[in-house]
């Protein structure tokens, strides 16, 4: 039986009460329309703690672009049935004035961490993301908290926000879950047609030509980039906002002849009006 929480007071004291009894609490927190990539994070969770907690908020402050927030799609039934057979104890659903009793206006700085790929293409994203999360920190107190790689430039915000806040939490970054086609898991997937679901797995198919290209050498970047973003953008309803290859530890962009030491190619498609994300390490 998964236990149900709307409110941030209650969940709060059931974990503080876990906690008294030394239970270590595991923390994925999602907007839900979950699918086995977010199962993957609930299953390490479970794998390496006493009690796994799940949080589905669709946090307004995060969205830059108010169609995306009003689409963003809701299955909380389903959501909960796939939490209670993957062994997750605890659900948080909240609504938005239980999360946000009072305006929050935080302005964290990241640095470089936000400056490019989504941090330039979602004014505000990252600000709202970490708002939400270090609220979320807050009212859960977990041990661990578990994010995808899926969303690596979050990933690293989350890690330098707990460094911000000095919280005592471990964040544990989990590997992309794909569909056969390789196209990275995603809720926003739900909202694509069959066709587009399956010629969007060209986003993945690029990311490791490129990958494929840097790895001995990294020679004619940005026209091997740009010819990558034409293929795609020749796909009807298909725009690149961005193909990307930056250090993975400072998401800088590469700059012609420098060196890297850990490259990353990141990927940033609009498919219709629906936004698609994808990244993908070059191994050297
Ligand atoms: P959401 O998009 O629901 O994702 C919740 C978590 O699942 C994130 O850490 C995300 O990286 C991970 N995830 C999504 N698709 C994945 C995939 N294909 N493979 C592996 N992990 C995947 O990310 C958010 O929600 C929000 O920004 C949130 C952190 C909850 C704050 O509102």
């Amino acid at each position: 039986m998964i236990e149900q929480f709307t409110s941030a007071k209650s969940i709060h004291d059931r974990i503080s009460e876990l906690k008294r009894q030394g239970k270590k609490i595991g923390f994925v927190p999602t907007m839900g329309a979950l699918h086995f990539g977010h199962m993957t994070l609930i299953s390490k969770a479970v794998e390496e703690n006493d009690v796994v907690v799940c949080s589905i908020f669709v946090n307004p402050k995060q969205f830059n672009n108010p169609e995306d927030l009003a689409k963003y799609p809701r299955t909380l039934d389903e959501d909960l049935k796939m939490l209670a057979q993957h062994k997750c104890e605890l659900v948080f659903v909240p609504s938005v004035e239980e999360v946000y009793p009072e305006e929050i206006s935080l302005g964290y700085n990241f640095g470089s961490l936000e400056l490019e790929m989504e941090g330039k293409h979602r004014p505000g994203h990252f600000n709202g993301m970490a708002i939400v999360v270090k609220r979320l920190f807050d009212i859960v107190t977990p041990n661990r908290a578990y994010f995808g790689d899926k969303d690596y430039q979050q990933l690293l915000i989350v890690k330098k926000l707990v460094e911000i806040e000095q919280l005592p939490i471990e964040i544990i970054g989990c590997e992309i879950s794909r569909e056969p086609s390789g196209l990275a898991m995603s809720s926003r997937n739900k909202r694509l047609t069959n066709l587009q679901k399956n010629q969007a797995a060209v986003i993945f198919k690029e990311l490791t030509h490129l990958a494929h290209e840097f790895k001995s050498d990294l020679k004619w970047v940005d026209e091997l980039i740009k010819d990558a973003i034409n293929r795609v953008n020749q796909l009807d309803d298909f725009e690149v906002e961005y193909i990307s290859l930056v250090d993975e530890n400072t998401m800088l962009p590469y700059q012609n002849g420098e060196k890297m030491l850990n490259p990353h190619l990141f990927a940033g498609v609009k498919v219709g009006n629906v936004r698609l994300i994808d990244n993908l390490p070059i191994i050297v």
